[in-house]
């Protein structure tokens, strides 16, 4: 019997960073899926196959001897089989970017543990996301959950340090036209190169917090009345903030000035440094804003919000 789950890849629409200091962020799932299909085996190992590399081990591993990115994947077949005297195959299918910034190891974790234990039990999505986290934990030690959450869920999710995640009711028909800069970003060092112009600029960076949080709260209102328009002019404003901390560079700026043409507004999401902007369009411009960036050569691609979430089959 085999098992398959999906699940979708996201985007941090407003926040990021400022988010690290307590700020509201907004995240959105994105219609661009991982897709895990798990399956017993007799010969009593775990054996991983995905598009960055193979693995193979007996369980009950220490999972600090586990040296491979795909060790949430050992982590949750381990962790699943206890007790189930079996072996077992997870195969990984994605066609979400690795590694820039769009959910891609979140949408693992959380599609993983949904088709490794509907193996053997119903699980409800609540016990799915617990899993999920403890096994992005295993390479960032210190997620949020942010991510792991909206992967299951869907839709869009406002996000606090002190008040966690609530998935709101607001259902936007905008697409996203998001652009790739290929630039491997380290999530770690760009929020460390942060923490450095906070420490060394307290009041300017206490005041873009405080402007982050009004523009984050301005956006609650304009996403219930789907003002597009708006929204666009505090995507552009975002990114003001976002260049002031550090965390542009100009290739990232040359990317957001094609996106920004003929859309409603670009901006850097996720970490920064490298990684993917995006473009906030609907049906007027989604397809001029797409061959702004095919002109210049820039490898973009477009998405909806997904509202589905986790998917079982
Ligand atoms: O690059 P991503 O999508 O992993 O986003 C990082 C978001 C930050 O706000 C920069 C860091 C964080 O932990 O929230």
């Amino acid at each position: 019997m085999k098992s398959r789950a999906s699940a979708p890849g996201k985007v941090i629409l407003f926040g990021e960073h400022f988010v690290v200091y307590g700020v509201k962020a907004i995240l959105c799932a994105i219609n661009k899926r991982i897709t895990v299909t798990a399956e017993k085996k007799s010969d009593g190992k775990i054996s991983i196959k995905s598009n960055i590399g193979n693995l193979t081990s007996h369980p009950n591993e220490p999972i600090s001897k586990i040296k491979s990115p795909l060790r949430p994947f050992y982590y949750l077949a381990n962790k699943i089989i206890q007790n189930h005297n079996t072996g077992i195959e997870v195969v990984v299918e994605s066609d979400i970017p690795l590694g820039v910034g769009l959910g891609s190891s979140s949408a693992c974790c959380v599609a993983s543990a949904a088709a490794i234990s509907r193996l053997f039990d119903e699980t409800s999505k609540e016990d799915i996301l617990k899993l999920a986290i403890e096994a992005e934990k295993t390479i960032f030690e210190n997620t949020s959950g942010a991510d792991c959450t909206v992967c299951t869920y869907g839709g869009i999710m406002e996000f606090d340090k002190e008040n966690g995640f609530n998935i709101m009711k607001s259902k936007p028909n905008f697409h996203l036209v998001i652009a790739n800069s290929n630039i491997e970003h380290s999530t770690k060092s760009v929020v460390a190169s942060v923490k450095e112009f906070k420490d060394k600029n307290e009041s300017r960076f206490t005041t873009l917090c405080d402007k982050e949080s009004k523009l984050v709260k301005d956006v609650f209102e304009l996403l219930k009345e789907d003002n597009i328009v708006e929204i666009g002019k505090k995507v552009k404003q975002n990114q003001e903030f976002l260049e002031t901390i550090g965390i542009s560079n100009d290739i990232l700026r040359e990317m957001i000035k094609t996106g920004q043409n003929k859309s409603f507004g670009a901006k850097i999401t996720g970490a920064g440094g490298g990684g993917c902007i995006f473009a906030l369009t609907d049906e007027s411009n989604l397809d001029q804003t797409i061959n702004e960036f095919k002109d210049k050569k820039i490898e973009c691609f477009s998405v909806k919000i997904d509202f589905q979430g986790l998917d079982t089959f």
